[in-house]
C-alpha cells in the first residue's frame, strides 16, 4: 500500500515544533516532507512555507498537510487562498477531529505560542487518525465551497 505523505512547514514562531512534530509524524508511520524553515530565522515571514505546503497538498492526493505558526492563523489564512485547500486550525482534540470527521481538513493549522508539545502530538495523532465521514451534508457543503472559486 501507498504511505500516506505529509507536507509540513513552518516559520520561525513554529520551527521548534515542527521539527518536533516532523520526528512525530514519522514515527507514525508517515513520510514527511519538510518544506522548511529549513533553519531558524527570526525575520521570515509565513506565507511562502504556507503556500508550498498548500500547493503540495492541491496538486496530489496522496498528500495532506501540516502547518505552524506562532498563532496557527496566519498560515491558515495564507494556505486557504490556495485552490482544493481546506486549512483548518485545531486547538484541542475534539476540533481536530471535527474538521477531519465534517470538513476533510487537509492542512492542520497550529500555533506553537498557543499549545504545549503534549497538545500539539495529540491533535497531531488524532487529526492523522480521524477519516472523512463521507456524510451527504457535509460533501454537499465542500462542494459549495469548490464551487466558489
Ligand atoms: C511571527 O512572529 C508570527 O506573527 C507568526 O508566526 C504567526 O503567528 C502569524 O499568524
Amino acid at each position: 500500500m501507498k504511505k500516506d505523505i505529509i507536507a509540513i512547514a513552518s516559520d520561525h514562531g513554529g520551527f521548534l515544533r515542527k521539527e518536533m512534530l516532523k520526528r512525530y509524524v514519522e514515527s507514525l508511520g508517515f513520510i514527511v516532507h519538510d518544506l522548511g524553515a529549513t533553519i531558524y530565522n527570526g525575520k521570515d515571514d509565513y506565507p511562502q512555507y504556507a503556500f508550498a505546503v498548500a500547493e503540495e497538498v492541491s496538486s496530489k492526493r496522496n498528500v495532506r498537510g501540516i502547518l505552524i505558526c506562532g498563532s496557527g492563523q496566519g498560515v491558515c489564512i495564507a494556505a486557504n487562498r490556495v485552490k482544493g485547500v481546506r486549512a483548518a486550525l485545531a486547538w484541542n482534540i475534539a476540533s481536530a477531529q471535527a474538521g477531519r470527521n465534517d470538513d476533510d481538513v487537509n492542512i492542520l493549522c497550529l500555533g506553537e505560542r498557543l499549545i504545549s508539545a503534549k497538545q500539539s502530538k495529540d491533535i497531531v495523532k488524532v487529526w492523522l487518525e480521524t477519516p472523512f465521514s463521507k456524510e451527504a451534508r457535509f460533501k454537499r457543503r465542500i462542494k459549495k465551497i469548490d464551487e466558489r472559486r
